[in-house]
């Protein structure tokens, strides 16, 4: 459980993969229906800086409107999916507090991506293997959907460094597991494996080790025989009707239901059960 003494580390490890293209932190790639986003500092165990959040969200903007794509899977390595914001950029100097405040709340890239994340119109599924702490978890319970290796760690470890998850943790986890049991998750620090997290409905399946990127996949081709935009509306509905009353819930799902009534791809879903044939979705 306890970090290693520097003394006693081993080398860091040869990078999963080389940094080129366009991106520096990150490796992102589109595979049938998925835009594939790997967090790629392995020697920091893929720590959120502000340039790689700035990627993640670089990335995911280039497909937002690529109607070929229809989710997106964020994964790490082997040893760590992601441990967390960057430690090193929390200095706080005095006279740019002020500034800072302003900064949290418009510019600084490592908060906005959780947001970003949120509010994106195309499901977001975590693979996720080794340690995911801290911001990496909360980004995760950002997304829509968890897949973890049996391997997998899940912790919100910052009241070590006296923080609090400030990335959604708090507001996330106890809608995921209930207050009592996220209250103690964060005040202990403790790290839960893949299949207690599985039991507390963190995550949807517990793969092999290795293998949460192709569990990621096959949802993702399943997801494909589904209407992109009956995925995007479904998506807003549960995710806004979580934090509306019950009431306002099912008026917005009425509305959001309508609204589907327009596109071509519902004539297509209702012609193709007619003609008993598989539906060819445009997305529009
Ligand atoms: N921010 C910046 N760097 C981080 C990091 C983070 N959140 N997590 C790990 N790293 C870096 C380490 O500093 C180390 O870098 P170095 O080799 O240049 O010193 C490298 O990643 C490997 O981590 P190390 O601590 O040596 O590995 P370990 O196997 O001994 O321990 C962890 C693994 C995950 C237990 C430990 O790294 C850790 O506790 N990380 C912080 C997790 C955290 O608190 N996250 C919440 C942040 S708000």
């Amino acid at each position: 459980m306890a970090r290693k003494p520097a003394a006693a580390k081993k080398p860091a490890k040869k990078p999963a993969a080389t940094k080129t293209g366009k991106y520096e932190y990150i490796l992102a790639a589109k595979r049938k229906g998925a835009l594939e986003i790997t967090f790629n500092r392995p020697d920091k165990l893929n720590a959120l800086n502000e340039p790689m959040a700035g990627e993640i969200m670089d990335a995911m903007a280039s497909v937002e409107n690529d109607r070929k794509i229809l989710c997106v899977i964020l994964q790490g390595d082997e040893r760590a999916f992601c441990a967390g914001a960057d430690l090193s950029g929390f200095s706080d100097k005095p006279a740019e507090r002020y500034d800072n405040y302003r900064a949290r709340y418009n510019t600084r890239k490592n908060r906005l991506l959780f947001h970003y994340v949120q509010a994106f119109t195309k499901p977001v599924i975590s693979a996720v293997e080794g340690y995911c702490l801290g911001g990496g978890f909360e980004l995760a319970m950002f997304g829509d959907i968890i897949i973890a290796g049996e391997a997998a760690q899940f912790g919100l470890p910052e009241g070590r460094h006296s923080l609090i998850p400030g990335a959604g943790g708090t507001q996330n986890l106890p809608r995921i597991i209930g207050a009592a049991l996220a209250k103690e998750l964060i005040w202990t620090a403790r790290r839960i494996g893949a299949e207690e997290a599985l039991g507390l409905r963190i995550v949807n399946h517990v793969t092999p080790k290795g293998k949460a990127l192709a569990k990621a996949r096959e949802i993702v081709e399943q997801m494909m025989k589904i209407g992109p935009l009956s995925i995007m509306m479904s998506k807003q509905s549960i995710d806004r009707g979580l934090d509306m009353s019950l009431a306002q819930g099912f008026q917005q799902e009425a509305d959001l239901s309508y609204l589907l009534t327009w596109s071509e791809d519902r004539k297509e879903g209702l012609t193709a059960f007619a003609e008993r044939r598989p539906a060819k979705f445009k997305g529009q």
